[in-house]
């Protein structure tokens, strides 16, 4: 228990709304993680796994309604509408508040209360934050162990301090406590996930899937910290973090962001094909990164777990990750093999024979559709994967000397091209996008913008966003922030064939990178950026047609004049919250365009 009166009251009142028929105070030990496995075991929420194959591991499945973020059904409820800016869906904080406290009345009925004090960071970092979950999941509480530091320890750490409160119910009261429970309540009709920014608070109703459910993950560490990093002068990123050594053993850390399902974990555990050189993880999804007594920006992984889709990842894409859930895992959404393994698309060239599908169906390759659900996901400790960095759990984070941000482009954006200045980075970081493709609705090669990968985790106005980035340069000494680069693995031939091999080549571009942060690398000045001075990229081993790595690195003036209307397009969205800074190199931008276009 705690002596925090805040806390005691604020579990009080909640418990009286929701009216769990306990409430249990997680203390965080293995002998709770394991509790939980075996109720959800016990309630058929989970199977377990051959402790052969995968020790200690589950195998879970959803509802069908309950498979992935509910963007349409999250919310910002600021004060002020303006605040939630163009990009979020806005609700008056006290009307949410009221339908909320209408849904949560009783709403955890015959179920318990957990009370999940955690810690977003290594417990007792400066950077870290704490935060209490209450949740009538296991499945949550199981998966909380995993992502966040949790328990007595973190109470510890509070004291009486100020936390995020976060209140979490799947909204399927069970009418007596001995009413049999479905494998995945939660309520198909109704569910909302409203952040209240300006009291740091989560209110999470009817789902018990991801990024709905973990509190931790994309309400906190991203929609709350962004808001609490704009008030103190920092920054809360949707942002791997790795570190790149030489072969001389020097070591250098990189953040980089990318839209969701763009291989953020694959890079973050690359396996460099480069001989000699080493990538390291601190972490694959989220950054937290604050100035430090040297000037410099130092990052954490605020997470302690990877919440990785499964489907995509083998020992081709990513040998780390496989090797990472050999053990105490969370498989959800997974197909099951007929001897009681987990398999998704992709993960072997060859498919079983026969399978069960997601939806506990039989399946064959001739069923003609998918055996996992595309959001299917591994939930598995950082701690066990093989290339996790010593100093992953640094509680001063690690120094970042480059940010890439990136997206999928089939045309236009060069392969690797760094930005002139830490406004200039800005500006790129702004313009992200990726092409519209015919698995979305919308015209497709139409681009979709998705600025700092941010654009469903950012907790304010965008344009604050972008005028709170150029803020943190300009107050730092130049020399010490992060280079900026913008990278593109996507970029496709006339034959609709990816131009790039991807994977462990992109040592290649982190190659260069390292040696354009270390001093020895050359590039080029271009009217969008600086490129790799010909023969500057290390091709050694690798073949890659000439046509190719000419199309890789060529400045596509027209693509780039082409996509002006649309930049422009995008920025009006963001209103008079526009910075000057942005206007500034648009403009920039399209004079070095017609400069350049004037000249051929
Ligand atoms: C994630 C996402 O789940 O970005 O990490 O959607
Ligand atoms: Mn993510």
């Amino acid at each position: 228990m705690t002596t925090n009166s805040k806390l005691k009251t604020w579990v009080e009142e909640m418990a009286a709304m929701c009216q769990p028929d306990k409430v249990l105070w997680c203390d965080g030990t293995q002998g709770e993680y394991q509790e939980m496995l075996r109720l959800m075991i016990q309630s058929g929420t989970a199977i377990p796994m051959d402790p052969q194959k995968r020790p200690n591991s589950v195998f879970v499945r959803s509802d069908p309604a309950d498979v992935a973020r509910v963007e349409e059904f999250t919310f910002i409820c600021s004060n002020s509408k303006d605040d939630a800016g163009p990009t979020n869906n806005w609700r008056d904080p006290a009307e949410s508040k009221k339908t909320l406290a209408g849904l949560f009345q009783g709403a955890m009925k015959g179920r318990t209360m957990y009370v999940i004090p955690y810690s977003m960071g290594p417990i007792g970092s400066p950077i870290a934050k704490i935060g209490v979950e209450l949740t009538d999941s296991p499945y949550v509480v199981a998966s909380m162990h995993v992502m966040a530091r949790v328990g007595t320890k973190v109470l510890d750490v509070l004291g009486d301090g100020e936390f995020v409160r976060g209140l979490h119910s799947v909204g399927a009261p069970l009418k007596e406590a001995n009413t049999p429970d479905s494998p995945w309540p939660c309520n198909a009709s109704t569910k909302y996930i409203c952040h209240f920014p300006e009291t740091r608070e989560i209110w999470s109703y009817g789902s018990g899937y991801g990024g709905n459910a973990l509190l931790g993950k994309k309400c906190h560490a991203l929609r709350i910290a962004s808001v609490q990093a704009r008030d103190e002068g920092w920054l809360a990123e949707h942002m791997l973090i790795l570190s790149i050594t030489d072969p001389a053993g020097k070591k250098i850390y990189v953040a980089a962001a990318f839209p969701s399902a763009c291989g953020k974990t694959n890079l973050a555990m690359l396996t460099p094909t480069l001989p000699g050189w080493k990538v390291e993880t601190v972490g694959d999804d989220i950054a937290w990164m604050k100035f430090g007594a040297d000037g410099r920006l130092h990052a954490i992984n605020p997470e302690a777990g990877f919440f990785g889709v499964a489907p995509g990842t083998s020992m081709k894409s990513n040998p780390n990750a496989m090797k990472t859930i050999g053990s105490n895992t969370v498989f959800t959404n997974c197909a099951l093999t007929a001897d009681g393994d987990v398999w998704w698309e992709e993960m072997t060239d060859t498919p079983p024979a026969e399978l069960t599908d997601w939806l506990r169906r039989p399946w064959t390759p001739a069923s003609g559709r998918k055996a996992a659900h595309p959001n299917a996901r591994f939930c598995v400790p950082a701690s066990q994967c093989p290339c996790i960095a010593p100093e992953w759990e640094d509680p001063k984070g690690v120094p970042i000397s480059a940010i890439l941000f990136g997206g999928r482009r089939a045309t236009v954006m060069p392969l690797v091209n760094e930005a002139m200045s830490w406004q200039h980075g800005t500006f790129l970081g702004s313009i992200m996008s990726s092409e519209t493709t015919a698995a979305a609705t919308g015209a497709v090669g139409a681009l979709r913008f998705d600025p700092f990968a941010m654009l469903p985790f950012c907790g304010y106005h965008m344009g604050d966003y972008f005028a709170h980035w150029l803020k943190i340069g300009a107050g730092a000494d130049g020399a010490k922030l992060p280079r900026i680069f913008y990278v593109n693995w996507f970029r496709k031939g006339a034959d609709g064939k990816f131009l790039w091999p991807g994977y462990g080549e992109n040592s290649r571009v982190l190659k260069w990178v390292f040696e354009r942060v270390t001093g020895s690398a050359n590039a080029v000045e271009t009217p969008i950026g600086r490129l790799p001075e010909q023969g500057a990229l290390d091709m050694s081993g690798l073949s890659v047609p000439a046509a190719s790595m000419d199309e890789l690195l060529r400045v596509d003036l027209d693509g780039w004049t082409h996509q002006l209307g649309e930049i422009h397009k995008h920025y009006e969205k963001f209103g008079a919250k526009l910075p000057q800074g942005l206007k500034a190199e648009l403009q920039a931008l399209e004079q070095r365009l017609q400069a350049a276009g004037s000249r051929v």
